[in-house]
């Protein structure tokens, strides 16, 4: 079965925020499995580069600049997608933004709203656009990507947890709506990914947003965070593709409408 997990050759998949850390490293593991790869971004120079990595000479990766929160801009660059490669087969998507840190009574209410943008209605747009195609191929595979702060809501952000919810309640719905048209829609939740962006951010903002939580020093914020990981480490960004790529191919042919947590044993 050609897109049993390990072997994606022949297929199509789209990645948003295929830039960052996660989309980056999926969209690698993916061509190696002889996947086409859009890579849907909003930085036309990071999506230059990052294709020029990707690109072989049995994998074709191809750039969309595109902010998901435009639902104009969602449509015409997956119509570009569907004219260059001819379908989309699979979605990871996966563009997300953290937002501020900050208890719940001063919370910025325009970073709430920012948030809800892109985590919400981005990801909304994104996978009503692409699966019109899927219901019309009768064919389709998407993954979400939650958070663990999806499935538990930590201190200091407000908006990023409800984004996340929202998320994980999207994928469920979708996985109902979508399942008589031959689409299967599941969702991944990261907790503590790192080293990089997302894992510095989060310890620095959450020490400097003083709650009872957690420390003000940054270092020990580190280890409070993952000593609240039964595994003890934090996640590497390296462990999330593969199980994308479960959820993608068809080793996972009876899933639909799940979370799968990776997270060292948060649960
Ligand atoms: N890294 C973690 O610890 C972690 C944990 C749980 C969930 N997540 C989720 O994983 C996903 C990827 O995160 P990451 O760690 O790779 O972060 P990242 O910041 O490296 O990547 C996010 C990407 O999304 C893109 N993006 C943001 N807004 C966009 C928009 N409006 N339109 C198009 N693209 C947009 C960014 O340009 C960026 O390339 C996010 O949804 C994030 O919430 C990350």
């Amino acid at each position: 079965m050609s897109d049993q997990t390990g072997n994606f050759a022949g297929k199509v998949i789209l990645i948003t925020g295929g830039t960052g850390n996660i989309g980056l490293a999926t969209a690698s593991r993916l061509a190696g499995m002889g996947a086409a790869i859009a890579l849907l971004d909003l930085d036309e120079g990071r999506l230059a580069e990052a294709c020029k990595g990707l690109g072989t000479q049995d994998t074709l990766a191809k750039g969309y600049v595109c902010n998901v929160t435009s639902v104009e801009d969602v449509h015409k660059t997956i119509n570009a997608i569907i004219s260059d490669f001819g379908k989309i087969d699979f979605l990871f998507n996966n563009a997300g933004y953290q937002g501020s840190f900050a208890p719940l009574h001063t919370y910025p209410e325009d970073d709430f709203a920012r948030v809800m943008q892109i985590n919400v209605c981005g990801a909304f747009n994104v996978m009503k656009a692409v699966s019109e195609h899927m219901v019309s191929r009768r064919f389709g595979r998407i993954v979400n990507t939650a958070s663990m702060a999806g499935v538990q809501g930590p201190p200091n952000m407000a908006a990023y947890a409800a984004s996340k919810f929202a998320i994980v309640g999207l994928t469920q719905t979708a996985s109902k709506d979508l399942a008589p048209y031959n689409i299967r829609v599941n969702a991944i939740s990261p907790a503590f990914m790192g080293p990089g962006f997302m894992w510095d951010r989060q310890v620095e903002l959450q020490a400097s947003a003083g709650s009872q939580y957690f420390s003000t020093d940054p270092e020990e914020v580190s280890r409070q965070m993952i000593n609240s990981v039964p595994m003890r480490r934090y996640g590497d960004i390296n462990e999330i593709p593969g199980v994308v790529a479960f959820l993608l191919g068809e080793d996972s042919s009876y899933m639909t409408g799940v979370n799968l947590p990776i997270a060292g044993g948060i649960l």
